[in-house]
């Protein structure tokens, strides 16, 4: 295609494993049936399901160290006026568009702001032109790059984050080694919506981290997409995807639940990478300590939960779970794991027992002193006492 030539085209591959959210999506009307509460992330099948309706896709990858800001656009905001917008806030795109479309081209943002605003514009003009007004999707994304060099100044953070980049990355290196630290919550809550009694929440104040046993450490921090529960015959299943540093692959986890007897347990959780069938299976402790409540209640610890097999464990610190559930709407009652059985309780108890027992004997020497009814005087015979056990 002749529009080709107009664009700098660099390796779709590595253009896309970069790219990061937040991302503007626009063009196509059928965006809007897409639209969503705020900060809301489109699954897999929704990004499938907007990306095969298109004639064209072009993917705009601005290069910088911070996410995007659309101050910095205004040409490409006033032509997108009459046009249907949405914006993503997630960090990466679970399916990216060239796995989907075969008309998908990417185009690197470089330079001046205005330039890129330009560049960007007079694009989608031109696909439109080819392909047709509302059949053109353009998808602005983030990456980090060093090549870019302090040629355009400019004040405040953007310098700064520009000049920490350039810093931490040599000229050489390529420029994936070089991310922002990302701004995502320093607690994890999963909360999947499945269907009636089936659905979960799961938090912890902190990311889950996995130990192998070489003792190589991963922390799970950047959940991508929407945890979803996947109900299978015997277990009801919490899944949770992760990006995976800056491969494509993801790392899931997958929670599972079951029910007996009115009572819910969690039982394990698999780890798996990438598109491999199985994956590490990590079981919960067993019981009594194996998190557990009745249907309808949560379950609570402020001791870490600790999944763990022969290969790997996974932490999570202080937790709050709950399956089979109606409404993720929040946590029911929770049962805590501190029960009337531990130690310190065990022991107070103890200390009580022997006080009392300690009280009473007091008590009954107190009342078996006899007091004298005679007394001495210089008149009568001395008194003799006589003492009989
Ligand atoms: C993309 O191209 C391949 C090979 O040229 C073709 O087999 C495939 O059907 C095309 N896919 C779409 C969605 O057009
Ligand atoms: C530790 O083991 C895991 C899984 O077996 C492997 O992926 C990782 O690379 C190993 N790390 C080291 C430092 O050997
Ligand atoms: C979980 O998600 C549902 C639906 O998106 C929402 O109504 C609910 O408030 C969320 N729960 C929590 C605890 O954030």
């Amino acid at each position: 295609m002749y529009f080709k030539l107009l664009l700098v085209f660099s390796s779709a591959v590595t253009v896309l494993a970069n790219l990061e959210g937040p991302f503007l999506f626009f063009g196509p009307k059928s965006l809007e049936k897409f639209k969503r509460p705020a900060l809301k992330y489109l699954d897999q099948d929704d990004l499938m399901r907007i990306y095969g309706e298109q004639a064209a896709i072009v993917v705009f990858n601005n290069q910088d160290s911070v996410p995007l800001a659309s101050g910095n656009f205004p040409r490409l905001r006033k032509m997108l006026e009459g046009q249907t917008t949405l914006v993503l806030p997630q960090d990466f795109l679970d399916v990216h568009p060239d796995y989907i479309s075969n008309e998908t081209q990417m185009l690197t943002l470089q330079g001046p702001w205005s330039e890129r605003d330009a560049q960007m514009t007079e694009t989608f003009a031109r696909l439109q032109d080819i392909y047709g007004a509302g059949r053109v999707l353009g998808i602005l994304g983030n990456s980090v790059s060093q090549s870019q060099s302090a040629e355009y100044p400019e004040a405040g953070v953007w310098a700064r984050a520009r000049r920490q980049a350039d810093e931490a990355t040599s000229s050489e290196s390529p420029p994936d080694d070089e991310k922002p630290p990302r701004v995502a919550p320093k607690f994890a809550l999963y909360n999947a919506t499945g269907p009636p009694g089936k659905s979960a929440l799961l938090y912890s104040s902190g990311w889950p981290e996995l130990r192998w046993a070489n003792g190589s450490t991963t922390v799970l921090d950047t959940p991508v997409g929407e945890p979803t529960v996947k109900p299978t015959r015997l277990y009801t299943i919490l899944v949770v995807r992760f990006a995976d540093g800056d491969s494509r692959d993801k790392i899931t986890l997958e929670f599972s639940f079951k029910q007996a007897g009115g009572w819910w347990q969690a039982v394990g959780v698999e780890v798996k990478f990438g598109v491999e069938p199985t994956g590490v299976n990590l079981k919960a402790p067993a019981p009594p300590d194996a998190p557990a409540a009745v249907l309808g209640k949560a379950y609570e610890c402020s001791l870490p939960l600790v999944y763990s097999s022969e290969e790997a464990t996974l932490t999570m610190p202080d937790i709050q779970m709950q399956p089979y559930m109606d409404s993720t709407e929040k946590f029911a009652d929770a049962f805590n794991c501190i029960g009337f059985t531990t130690v310190p309780i065990w022991s107070g108890l103890m200390v009580t027992f022997i006080m009392m027992i300690a009280l009473g004997l007091s008590i009954t020497m107190i009342l078996d002193i006899k007091t004298m009814d005679r007394f001495e005087n210089n008149r009568s015979k001395q008194l003799t006492i006589t003492v009989s056990e």
